[in-house]
């Protein structure tokens, strides 16, 4: 254990992944899991030399001037939209995510979101507990098809292929757009379209694009007139991707047949009206929590401080043009 290293840990991890770092570093974690008031989190990081840290804490200037130790935050997330990279590198701090280890868990979970909102799983669940089943009809919550339909995916990254590979056991037609197309070996037979077809050509469409100003309510009203009065639009990428409120309007109105949501413009908190429909299946941003993936998420992230301590590149260095400033 090297004395002179403190390492914050800012929620809740397994226990193990807490004694694998105490055997190296001394370790402040907050194994209480409360939320950070204001300022305590710069408080805590003050002579920290480095952070793991969840996609919820910000990571930004007026953060890094108060932590002139801090080396490395390490994010536990594969989205990175909670740290500002350009003020990382100007104080000379290496920011690492963990991509690739949650890929698989994640297209699993877009997959339930579509599956149980094509099929009306919650819906049917809230009505069954209820006590309402006394006799079988046969428009029972008819559903929508998924087998044989066009999957759309914006945003074809590690994720979205994966979602896209298991497109090919529902026997599906895979569209996707990016900014740029991707190199034909790595589609997959998914074909590209543009932005405006990939609504109207979708069945259902996966929201998987990393989050950035640039996609700011890339899903709008406008965006949502455009798809099938059918479809059924799934969001695992982050809130702030689609205008909630304008998803409301549309799933009031039967505009769109039902949504799957993990994620949310102003989580934790909800848009009111999603609690009042039924045609839309909720998830508190959990696209990626099975306890391997978690387990490995953690792991790539204590790897990531490791190395960074150690004065090497750390295996998912977000800013490479730190390195010829990097704090020592
Ligand atoms: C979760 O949202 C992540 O970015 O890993």
């Amino acid at each position: 254990m090297n004395p002179s290293l403190r390492v914050v840990v800012s929620r809740r991890i397994f226990p193990d992944l807490i004694e694998a770092l105490q055997r190296q570093f001394v370790v402040v974690a907050n194994q209480d899991d409360h939320a950070w008031a204001p300022g305590e989190l710069a408080a805590a990081l003050r002579d920290a030399d480095a952070a793991l840290i969840a996609g919820g804490e910000r990571v930004d200037e007026a953060l890094l001037a108060q932590c002139p130790r801090l080396k490395v935050v390490a994010n536990i997330a594969v989205g990175y939209n909670n740290i500002d990279l350009a003020a990382c590198t100007r104080h000379g701090v290496l920011a690492t995510n963990t991509p690739d280890v949650l890929n698989e868990a994640t297209a699993d979970h877009a997959w339930a979101l579509l599956l149980a909102a094509a099929r009306r799983v919650g819906e049917s669940e809230r009505w069954l507990r209820s006590g309402h089943w006394k006799r079988w009809t046969f428009e029972m919550f008819n559903g929508a098809d998924v087998s044989g339909t066009t999957l759309g995916v914006l945003g074809m990254g590690r994720i979205g292929r994966a979602i896209a590979r298991r497109a090919a056991g529902f026997s599906m037609r895979v569209i996707y757009h990016n900014r740029q197309r991707l190199p034909a070996a790595q589609e997959g037979g998914a074909q590209y379209v543009a932005l405006d077809e990939l609504f109207a050509q979708s069945d259902h469409l996966v929201l998987v694009v990393p989050y950035s100003q640039a996609v700011h309510h890339i899903v709008g009203a406008e965006q949502l007139a455009r798809m099938k009065r059918s479809a059924v639009l799934v969001n695992i990428a982050r809130g702030g991707v689609v205008d909630d409120a304008a998803l409301v309007a549309a799933l009031r109105e039967g505009r769109i047949a039902a949504a799957g949501l993990d994620v949310y413009e102003n989580e934790p908190a909800l848009h009111p009206g999603f609690l009042e429909l039924e045609n839309v299946v909720l998830t508190p941003h959990i696209a990626s929590s099975t306890r391997a993936t978690r387990t490995a998420m953690a792991t790539l992230a204590s790897d990531n401080v490791r190395a960074a301590l150690a004065g090497q590149v750390p295996p998912s260095l977000l800013n490479p043009e730190v390195l010829g400033n990097r704090r020592r």
